[in-house]
């Protein structure tokens, strides 16, 4: 095996299998590089499933309900943080004609070629691509009209200095929405109640999510509010998330294929058991607040 063959394949050995190492959330991207399930772009979300019957259509539906539920608009700065490839970007800037887009992301790796993709879709005038972090933004007070982060701001160390520095940058009227991953609420049965720490546990160790990150949605509308947002409205759309991704990917084995061969291990012991147990732990929440 050549030596970046090897140093991936006992870097996803010692991220997938082994309890006691877990990675920092850059070495998790960078780890997982590339390998995007979509064929026609490189997004690494869930995807939003209502409308959608290919996980590209789905990848590409969840930021457009992220930018139509802050009603992105021309003329708008937009700030967008954890922009992973920025296709969201490039699709916000073709679809919804924003007069900036803002983004920021803690991953090098992702920067350079997000920056690429920006270029070769020629909108570096409007696209401004950054490495920084959505919890320590290098932007001034009170410029941006609009403030997304799209299936990113449970990894924020912690998200509550993400709702903080949302605010300062935000113009008075200004609006911050996420598409964002909660735990669900403690069942009374013992058995659910440990499906849903082992499925929370899974993914909050794989995916470096914070403990202060550990918050239902009740929590998280208080931290908003704490934060000074007003108007507040946070909807689970975890129907719309787990479940159809986990048929589709069940009925289209093909994109399994596409892992690392580790993590194709990985899919399929999830893919052989019910969605409903695999994120038994997992909410899926899309918010929206503003700043008065
Ligand atoms: C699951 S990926 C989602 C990427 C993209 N939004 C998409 O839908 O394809 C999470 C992203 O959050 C970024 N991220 C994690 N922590 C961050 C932070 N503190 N500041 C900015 N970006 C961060 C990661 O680098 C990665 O790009």
């Amino acid at each position: 095996m050549p030596d970046n063959a090897t140093d991936s394949f006992f870097g996803y050995l010692n991220w997938l299998f082994n309890p006691f190492h877990g990675l920092k959330t850059t070495e998790v991207y960078d780890l997982i590089g590339t390998s995007s399930l979509t064929e026609h772009a490189l997004y690494l979300n869930l995807g939003y499933w209502r409308e959608a019957n290919t996980i590209d259509e789905a990848s590409e539906a969840l930021p457009l309900l992220v930018a139509k539920r802050g009603g992105m608009g021309p003329g708008d700065t937009v700030l967008d943080c954890g922009y992973g490839f920025g296709d969201q970007d490039i699709l916000w800037a073709r679809n919804m004609n924003p007069g900036k887009i803002i983004g920021l992301n803690i991953t090098k790796s992702q920067v350079e070629r997000a920056r690429k993709n920006v270029a070769d879709a020629g909108l570096e005038k409007s696209v401004d691509l950054r490495e920084g972090s959505a919890t320590e933004m290098l932007i001034e007070n009170e410029s941006v009209d609009l403030v997304v982060s799209v299936e990113s701001a449970f990894h924020y160390r912690t998200r509550e200095d993400f709702f903080r520095e949302a605010l300062r940058v935000l113009r008075p009227g200004g609006r911050l929405v996420t598409a964002d991953i909660v735990p669900t609420e403690n069942s009374d049965n013992l058995f659910r109640r440990m499906e849903q720490w082992l499925s929370w546990n899974l993914v909050a160790g794989k995916f470096n999510i914070p403990q202060e990150n550990y918050y239902l949605i009740p929590s998280y509308r208080h931290k908003l509010s704490k934060a000074g947002f007003v108007h507040i409205d946070i909807t689970s759309i975890r129907d719309d998330v787990y479940a159809p991704l986990h048929e589709y990917l069940s009925k289209n084995r093909k994109f399994v294929g596409k892992m690392h061969p580790l993590a194709k291990i990985m899919a399929e012991l999830t893919l052989n058991r019910s969605a409903d147990s695999v994120y038994a732990g997992l909410d899926y929440i899309l918010s929206y607040a503003e700043k008065p």
